[in-house]
């Protein structure tokens, strides 16, 4: 393995316990391009072609106040496979906050769990007064990797070859881009939302495979709301009014404290992806959905499956060191309870059906990508350390029979979210391999595993030495080669 070390960048965090700034979440400033890594166990496979990107989230200065995970520096990770070799590249993403952070030498902004005006500088997000980190998702679209906000943000464009940032999406609306953008791979197109605390409160967009805006319309909320996911399907996309969303008294007054209103139902807004037809509106029981895995049609109705959550607001959590204890629950899956959870959306009676699939606590699922808002069989979830962030296996579910297996990682290793990649001439919707970056705590190191998706509990076929330990974060995405060179896969 030759490793390269870029110019360091300016760190001014000083060592805490903060719990999301040790362990597996210790930020790393360090940038390298490493080829030819070494292969600990296995063998990468020659029809793996592509490349995997995971977001990650870097805290680099003191923070401004308490600190949240989600306010952390996005750092994009890149792993190329290519007959049976894999290269490893990171950099942070050069948003216009990092820049201004470096040459200030200090945060500049408060983050998630302070009051707005704490923040020295006006800032980004739905609640006007964030750094746009660029730290949440990371997608691939028209033929670029595209770095996303949670609480909505610029969207910033980055190389996908080299993790050059290029700059905040040109098409990029006033009121930003939330964290989840979604690729359509057999059209090209970007279908995304935005969220804001002014009226109409929500926006839909499509970006074309040229990276042009080709549609944006509102989708009225009755209030400022706080959706984070989206789904679509062939013809619909699926967005949502959750009963969680900011207390409206204490908004008046610009702090930012989320409530789990149990009196109203979960709203679902069915919207065509053409055109500026009538959005259908659907009620379900309360809860809140990060993610969702899929949506597809089937005759009159739309599917949508995802992770229901039993407990929203799961109050203080035990234990949590003091001003934390709602940050540590809302972060732990085992507190918020999410299950993988199937939606039926009758479009011809308006009824909606709710079935829950597996009584497991699961969440960050990923799909064969090919498979997008179309009828699939398969989901992979992960799991989580109960009372933490951190992912400690997989599960996949076969949708059709009712099936799952699983694989956990070993005591103190902790994974990311695992695309699906699919195999060079595969055939089946499940004929390729599950990939992700672990964290091992104890022993300082990070690796690559790759997973055979048809034999998932047989654990890694192959297993890389990366070349330093990565911060834990929330997103990734697979780009087979094709995907990435034509922009669309045939
Ligand atoms: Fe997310």
């Amino acid at each position: 393995m030759q490793v390269t070390r870029q110019k360091p960048i300016v760190t001014t965090l000083k060592p805490s316990n903060h719990p999301y700034l040790n362990g597996a979440w210790t930020p790393l400033y360090e940038e390298v391009d490493a080829i030819d890594l070494e292969v600990i166990e296995g063998a990468i496979p020659a029809d793996l072609d592509g490349v995997y990107l995971r977001n990650t989230e870097n805290q680099i200065h003191d923070p401004i106040g308490r600190y949240h995970p989600f306010d952390g520096d996005g750092m994009l990770h890149r792993i190329d496979f290519q007959n049976g070799k894999a290269n490893y590249s990171n950099r942070f993403v050069r948003t216009r906050c990092f820049q201004a952070e470096q040459e200030a030498k200090g945060s500049l902004w408060a983050g998630l769990m302070e009051r707005a005006e704490m923040s020295k500088r006006p800032g980004f997000g739905a609640h006007g007064s964030l750094k746009d980190s660029a730290s949440t998702d990371v997608v691939i679209h028209g033929g670029k990797a595209l770095a996303t906000f949670y609480q909505c943000g610029e969207a910033y464009m980055v190389d996908p070859e080299t993790l050059e940032t290029i700059g905040s999406a040109p098409w990029g609306p006033l009121d930003g881009v939330s964290a989840h953008p979604k690729v359509d791979e057999r059209t090209g197109e970007l279908l995304f939302f935005n969220y804001s605390k002014h009226a109409p409160y929500m926006h839909f967009g499509v970006v074309d495979a040229s990276n042009k805006l080709t549609h944006y319309r509102p989708v009225p909320l009755p209030g400022p709301r706080l959706p984070h996911d989206m789904a679509f399907t062939e013809n619909y996309v699926i967005l949502n009014d959750f009963p969680l969303f900011w207390d409206a008294g204490v908004l008046e007054r610009n702090m930012h404290i989320v409530r789990m209103h149990r009196e109203l139902p979960s709203r679902f807004a069915i919207v065509p992806r053409r055109g500026d037809g009538e959005i259908r509106w659907f009620e379900a029981a309360p809860t809140f959905v990060l993610h969702w895995t899929n949506a597809y049609e089937d005759g009159d109705e739309i599917v949508l499956d995802g992770y229901f959550q039993s407990n929203p607001e799961p109050g203080k959590f035990p234990g949590a060191p003091k001003g934390y204890e709602h940050m540590m629950g809302h972060l732990d899956e085992h507190s918020f309870q999410s299950r993988l959870h199937r939606w039926r959306f009758n479009l011809k009676t308006g009824e909606t059906k709710e079935e829950n699939l597996d009584p497991r606590i699961l969440e960050f699922g990923t799909i064969n990508n090919l498979y997008a808002g179309r009828k699939y069989r398969y989901a992979y979830s992960t799991t989580s350390k109960p009372g933490w962030f951190l992912f400690t296996g997989f599960v996949k579910h076969d949708l059709e029979t009712g099936t799952s297996e699983s694989y956990a990682l070993p005591d103190g290793v902790y994974g990311s979210e695992a695309p699906f990649a699919p195999r060079i001439g595969g055939k089946d919707e499940d004929d390729g391999y599950l990939v992700s970056f672990t964290i091992d705590e104890l022993k300082g190191k990070s690796e690559c595993v790759i997973l055979d998706a048809k034999r998932i509990a047989d654990g890694p076929i192959a297993r890389i030495a990366l070349p330093h330990k990565i911060c834990s974060g929330t997103h990734a995405c697979w780009a087979s080669r094709e995907f990435l060179r034509e922009g669309k896969v045939a």
